[in-house]
């Protein structure tokens, strides 16, 4: 029986239990670059527990960036401060892993806890006309987004690419593509953000072209036995907009292109938009696109307990749990896990603590 802390291997990659740290923007970085608080922030997971530990939303552009202090991997001069997180992550038993994200037409903005938050940063304070299949605005401020042009599509596969064989450098054994949240690549996807006429626009077949141009060239970046993840957004939750249907058709395609698994989240498209949010409420996603196109896939949002997470593993409704929310509360999570459920597999403690805590026992 599999169960939250059964490993989980994918090519060449062992996933010591069920649990991955969910990729969180931290909104710390400056000039992309990796600095104490990601390696304190990551490593924390690695030691508390977690099986996969993913970085935050990784700009493979300095446009491709949601806020000016989002973290990069655009630049070689990027590898060595990653390069300190996965050899710490690794060095802890947990699998480093990075999310490689464009921000499309929703970057340039400013961070949460900004006088202004998410309002657009001008161009005068460091801000840049943010980049999409459409010239259209995503929020009520800011310029009007460039249309990207065909040999700046091929430009921005290539930078996925590039990117992704700068994280083999630096010591990342998993790349998952974000092609979530209204962002780059589910920009393309999405009829309520892509209105383009040419060959990535209009029918699902063009408007699956970039992500899938993109998927191939990762792929032939990254070694053969490293795993490639791809989150979507696996439904827009919006009449006419993108839907649970499409994500199977498009998980399919994405299996036979190399990817491995679909790590199934949604909304992001529409500023409004009825979801039905609630405990595991997406559970239902990555569990059809499981059955149906026949990927391993992930799930997220809201899932907080044990007994929740390890239901979800033993009755086959997805292969990976990740937690967001709950590991910033929890850092701890999966030991709490371990200990609450006893499933396969061993304790994910670090032995720097597992002898003191056993000689406290006595
Ligand atoms: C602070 C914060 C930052 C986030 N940044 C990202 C991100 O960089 N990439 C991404 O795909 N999702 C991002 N998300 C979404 C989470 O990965 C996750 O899907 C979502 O929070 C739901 O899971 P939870 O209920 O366990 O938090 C972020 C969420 C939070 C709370």
């Amino acid at each position: 029986m599999t169960d939250l802390f059964t490993p989980l291997t994918i090519r060449g990659a062992t996933l010591r239990n069920r649990i991955a740290l969910s990729p969180m923007c931290q909104y710390s970085a400056v000039d992309g670059f990796a600095n104490d608080w990601h390696l304190a922030h990551l490593g924390a997971r690695a030691i508390g527990g977690a099986g996969l530990v993913l970085t935050e939303a990784t700009g493979i552009d300095a446009r491709g960036r949601i806020t000016p202090n989002c973290l990069g991997i655009w630049k070689d001069e990027h590898i060595e401060p990653l390069r300190q997180v996965t050899d710490f992550v690794s060095a802890r038993g947990a699998v480093p892993g990075i999310q490689l994200a464009h921000a499309g037409v929703k970057a340039s903005r400013h961070r949460p806890w900004h006088p202004t938050p998410n309002a657009f940063v001008p161009l005068e304070e460091g801000g840049w006309v943010p980049v999409g299949p459409s010239a259209e605005r995503f929020g009520g401020d800011g310029p009007v987004p460039e249309a990207m042009s065909i040999a700046e599509i091929a430009a921005a596969r290539d930078a996925f690419a590039a990117a992704a064989g700068r994280a083999v450098a630096a010591g990342f054994r998993v790349v998952e593509l974000h092609f979530a949240h209204g962002y780059l690549g589910h920009s393309f996807l999405s009829p309520l953000m892509n209105r383009r006429g040419d060959a990535y626009g209009g029918p699902f077949d063009h408007r699956v072209s970039f992500p899938l141009e993109s998927v191939r060239a990762v792929r032939a970046t990254i070694p053969d036995s490293m795993p490639l993840f791809v989150r979507l957004s696996c439904t827009d939750w919006v009449e006419g907009g993108w839907t649970l249907d499409d994500s199977v058709e498009l998980a399919r395609l994405l299996k036979r292109d190399g990817v491995d698994l679909i790590d199934c989240s949604s909304g992001g498209a529409a500023r409004r938009a009825d979801i039905p949010v609630g405990p595991g409420y997406q559970v239902p996603l990555a569990e059809r696109i499981r059955r149906e196109a026949g990927i391993a896939t992930g799930t997220v949002g809201l899932i907080t307990e044990p007994a929740q997470a390890d239901e979800i593993v033993r009755s086959g409704k997805a292969d990976l749990v990740l937690l967001g929310r709950q590991l910033l509360r929890e850092p701890y999570w999966p030991l709490r896990a371990w200990a609450e459920l006893r499933g396969s597999g061993s304790a994910p403690i670090a032995e720097e603590y597992a002898w003191a805590l056993a000689e406290t026992k006595r």
